[in-house]
This record gives structure tokens, sequence and C-alpha cells, in this order.
């Protein structure tokens, strides 16, 4: 069975009640539950891990190392400025698919940069929540 981590950074815990205009009205927890079940009807198991500090993802993305096939990530705003987080993705063997709710090419100017442009092996933007079980089939079909 193959394994993918699903991650996601800072505030994306407040899904639901942050800028609903922006990222919809659904908690992570609502998203987090439908990527477990789309993964494993795809033969797939799913972890989930968020937070909103750094340090904590890095950990948490070298304990990745070898111990799964995919990662999908919602790096939120580390996305635009954490080389450090793309730096661990860099460390380890495990390819990320990078997600965004929102097109972050069609808002500000500074979401469009991307630290992880070089590290990683796919991206989803822009299509709300399916955006998660989007980037399972990209792992799954990596
Ligand atoms: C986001 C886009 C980022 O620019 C923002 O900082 C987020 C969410 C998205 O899912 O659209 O926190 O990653």
């Amino acid at each position: 069975m193959k394994r993918i981590l699903l991650l996601n950074g800072p505030n994306l815990n407040m899904l639901g009640v942050r800028e609903p205009e922006i990222y919809g009205t659904d908690t992570l927890a609502s998203i987090e539950a439908e990527v477990v079940a789309y993964a494993e009807g795809r033969g797939a198991a799913v972890d989930c891990f968020q937070s909103n500090h750094e340090g904590a993802l890095i950990d948490r993305i070298h304990e990745a190392h070898g111990r799964y096939d995919g990662i999908v990530y919602n790096p939120g705003a580390h996305t635009h400025y954490s080389w450090a987080l793309a730096d661990a993705i860099g460390s380890v063997d495990v390819p990320m698919v990078e997600v965004h709710i929102s097109d972050v090419d069609a808002r500000e100017d500074f979401r469009k940069i991307s630290v992880f442009e070089g590290v990683r092996a796919g991206l989803v933007k822009g299509k709300g929540r399916a955006g998660y079980t989007e980037a399972v089939d990209v792992v799954l079909g990596l």
C-alpha cells in the first residue's frame, strides 16, 4: 500500500473561519477526512499533519524520509519565503506535490513566488478543496 503524508502549514487550521470568500467554508478536518477516504479508495494510506510552526514542519518532513511515497503539501504563507522548508523538502527522498486552495498567481504579487518551485514534483492551485484530492492523484501517478 502506498503511503502519503498530507501537510498543511500556518493558518490552515483556521479554514472554515478564515477569509471564507477566498478559502471557502470547509474545515481542515473535513478536507483531511475526504483526502484519507479518497486515497483509501485508491489503495493508499494518508497521515495528516498541520502546524503553524516552521520547525515542527521541518521535523515532520525529515521524519518522512524513507517512510512515504509522496507528500501533499499546502505550505500556506511559508510558500513565499521559507527557504528552510524548501531545503527540508530537497533533503528527503519523498516527492512533494504543492497545493493551494486559491489561485496564488491571480492574487497579490508576493503570492506569485514559491520557494518550492525547484523542489516540487507537481503543483495544483486554484481548485479549492478539490485540489487536495487532485494532488493525491498526481502523487499516485508519479
Ligand atoms: C494558500 C495561499 C497562500 O498564499 C496563503 O498564505 C495561504 C493559503 C492557499 O491555499 O491558497 O495560507 O496556500
